[in-house]
Parts: C-alpha cells; sequence; structure tokens
C-alpha cells in the first residue's frame, strides 16, 4: 500500500501530557502552551479535561485555560470528557470538540473511570445526544489497544468491538491508544487491519506512547494501513497517571521529522513546534522527550 500523501497530527501534549506532570502548571503557562502551538501550523490541539479534580488535579483549571486561549480560525480545540457532568462544564467553557474514552479492557476501565465497559459507553449516550443538540463533534478514543497494565495482552478482536460501538454511536473518528506503549509494528498493522473490518480506516487515528521506543516505528506501519491521523504529544509530555511506566506519548517534533522526510504534508513548522516543546520543558524544568529537538538544539 503506499503512504498517505497528508496526515493531520492531533496535538494532545496540553492535555494527555500536563495531565500527568507532578508540580502544579499555571493557568497561564498553559494558555501560552496552547497558543504557541496554535501557531505553529497545527489544527487540532486536546487542550484539557473535564474531569473528576480529585482524580487527576493537573487538569483543574481547564475551563480557565479555555476562556484565555486565543483561538485561531482553522483550529480545532478539544476536550476530553469522561461523562455528562464533563459535558456540560465543557459546553460551559464554550468548547466546540469533545473527546469520550473507553478501554479496551475491563481491569484498565475500572482503574481509570472506575466503571465496567459497558457502564462507561451507557455513560456516553446522553453526552452523543447533547452533543448533537449542541453540533459539538464528539472524537472517541481506545486505550491500552496494544496492551493492558493488568491484563497483558489485548485481542484486536476486543478493541474492534469497542471501537465499533463508539462509532456507531456517533464518534465521527476512533483513536487507538496504545497506552502502555508495548505495541510493536506487526501488532499494529494486525490490530488495524482487524478494527478496520469494524469501523472505515479514514475513520481511525493512532496514538502511541513511546514507553518501548517502538512508537515512530508503530506510526510507520499504521501508514502503511492507510492510517492517517495520529495523536502525538509537543515535546513528548505525558503519560497516564493509572498506567503505571507509560512514560509519555510520541514526541510531535519527532513524528513531524519523519513525516516531512517522507514527504508527507501536514501544514505544521518544525521549528515553531520545537520553540513550544522547549518553552513548555523549562517552565516544568524536565528534559525534553523529543530527539529531534534535542539534536536540533545542541
Ligand atoms: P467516580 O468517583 O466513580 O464518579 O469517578 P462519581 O460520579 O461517583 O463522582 C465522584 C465525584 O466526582 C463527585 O464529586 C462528582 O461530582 C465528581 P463529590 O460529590 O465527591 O464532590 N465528578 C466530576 N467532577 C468534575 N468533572 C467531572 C466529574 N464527574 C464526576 N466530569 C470519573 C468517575 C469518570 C468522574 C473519574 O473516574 C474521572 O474523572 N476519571 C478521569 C480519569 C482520567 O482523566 N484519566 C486520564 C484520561 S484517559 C487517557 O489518558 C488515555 C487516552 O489518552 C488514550 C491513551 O493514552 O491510550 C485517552
Ligand atoms: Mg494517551
Amino acid at each position: 500500500m503506499s503512504l498517505p500523501k497528508h496526515v493531520r497530527l492531533v496535538e494532545v501534549g496540553p492535555r494527555d501530557g500536563l495531565q500527568n506532570e507532578k508540580q502544579p502548571i499555571s493557568v497561564a503557562d498553559k494558555v501560552r502552551l496552547v497558543d504557541e502551538l496554535s501557531a505553529t501550523g497545527l489544527s487540532y490541539i486536546e487542550v484539557g479535561s473535564f474531569v473528576s479534580p480529585k482524580w487527576v488535579p493537573q487538569m483543574a483549571g481547564s475551563a480557565e485555560v479555555f476562556a484565555q486561549i486565543q483561538r485561531k480560525a482553522g483550529v480545532t480545540y478539544a476536550a476530553l470528557t469522561p461523562n455528562f457532568k464533563g459535558f456540560e462544564a465543557a459546553v460551559e467553557a464554550g468548547v466546540k470538540e469533545v473527546a469520550v474514552f473507553a478501554a479496551a479492557t475491563e481491569a484498565f476501565s475500572l482503574r481509570n473511570i472506575n466503571c465496567s465497559i459497558n457502564e462507561s459507553l451507557e455513560r456516553f449516550v446522553p453526552v452523543m445526544d447533547a452533543a448533537k443538540q449542541h453540533g459539538i463533534r464528539v472524537r472517541g478514543y481506545v486505550s491500552c489497544v496494544l496492551g493492558c497494565p493488568y491484563e497483558g495482552e489485548v485481542a484486536p478482536a476486543q478493541v474492534a468491538s469497542v471501537a465499533r460501538e463508539l462509532f456507531a454511536m456517533g464518534c465521527y473518528e476512533v483513536s487507538l491508544g496504545d497506552t502502555i506503549g508495548t505495541g510493536t509494528p506487526n501488532a499494529t498493522r494486525r490490530l488495524f487491519e482487524v478494527v478496520g473490518r469494524e469501523v472505515p480506516r479514514e475513520k481511525l487515528a493512532g496514538h502511541f506512547h513511546d514507553t518501548y521506543g517502538q512508537a515512530l516505528a508503530n506510526i510507520y506501519a499504521s501508514l502503511l494501513e492507510g492510517i492517517n491521523v495520529f495523536d502525538s504529544s509537543v515535546a513528548g509530555l505525558g503519560g497516564c497517571p493509572y498506567a503505571k511506566g507509560a512514560s509519555g506519548n510520541v514526541a510531535s517534533e519527532d513524528v513531524l521529522y519523519m513525516l516531512n522526510g517522507l514527504g508527507i504534508e501536514t501544514g505544521i513548522d518544525l521549528d515553531k513546534l520545537i520553540a513550544a516543546g522547549q518553552r513548555i520543558c523549562d517552565v516544568l524544568g524536565r528534559a525534553n522527550g523529543s530527539r529531534v529537538a534535542k539534536a536540533r538544539r545542541a
């Protein structure tokens, strides 16, 4: 199969990245990060989440962040919402696109959102209905698609059934998350092959964590399967609070460098992306998780 000509990068650093940082991060620093990211040419930024602050304290200021960012035309600013309460808070904050998330395994679902997979899907029904009324698009995530910290191996058919449900209830796109980063390229190809029988491939995205150093290889494998939307996190920020050892999302800079080399169009400026990533790393006093950023700055 030939490679896609265009890829859309979904920048999840401000949400998936910062949710996992230990030290407090001010609203001003989050706003600055989002604004710098929107100046790079990225067309999609997941800005924050409306989840229980007891579960994920770092996302508590998301409404303020949404109120203060400079919205640029052509950029989607999205929020993660686990239930109707979160959805209502997101609408109140002026959010125009949300994401719901379910797990491929029961054990992860319980630890991440305190309910079974089916209960989580039932919780999304009122969210989907209200979203339709408000003209809000909903993206879906499935986590633990290539491995679970509690259950180990995950069968692609299991992922396919959750992805099918999310798509059937109205998610316009379903992102498959290798939450703990254990996936390898052939497993990734097999995953998209199986899930692609239930959900059209052009409605699927890849969300890879680089815990085992496999993320770029898995993205390349996904490209070969015709997937052209990928989630990534500037400077490789992040992980997942309930997936021990999930050291971070694949760095957006590294994905962009690879796509540039492959001649695949994204509309994103690498230098600006590197600068935005380095600035947030300086704020956090954290090492930059992007290999490309490190090499360019050396
Ligand atoms: P629960 O404790 O079962 O919920 O949590 P509850 O309904 O019993 O409510 C408990 C308390 O939370 C109540 O407050 C509710 O009002 C409040 P209290 O009466 O105790 O003061 N509450 C909320 N507050 C704010 N916003 C809300 C909300 N809902 C209830 N939306 C719940 C269930 C889902 C709320 C909780 O488990 C939760 O917030 N989980 C979020 C976990 C999370 O954010 N995980 C990270 C994101 S997923 C991820 O990173 C994976 C992904 O990136 C893909 C990948 O990497 O593969 C997407
Ligand atoms: Mg993630």
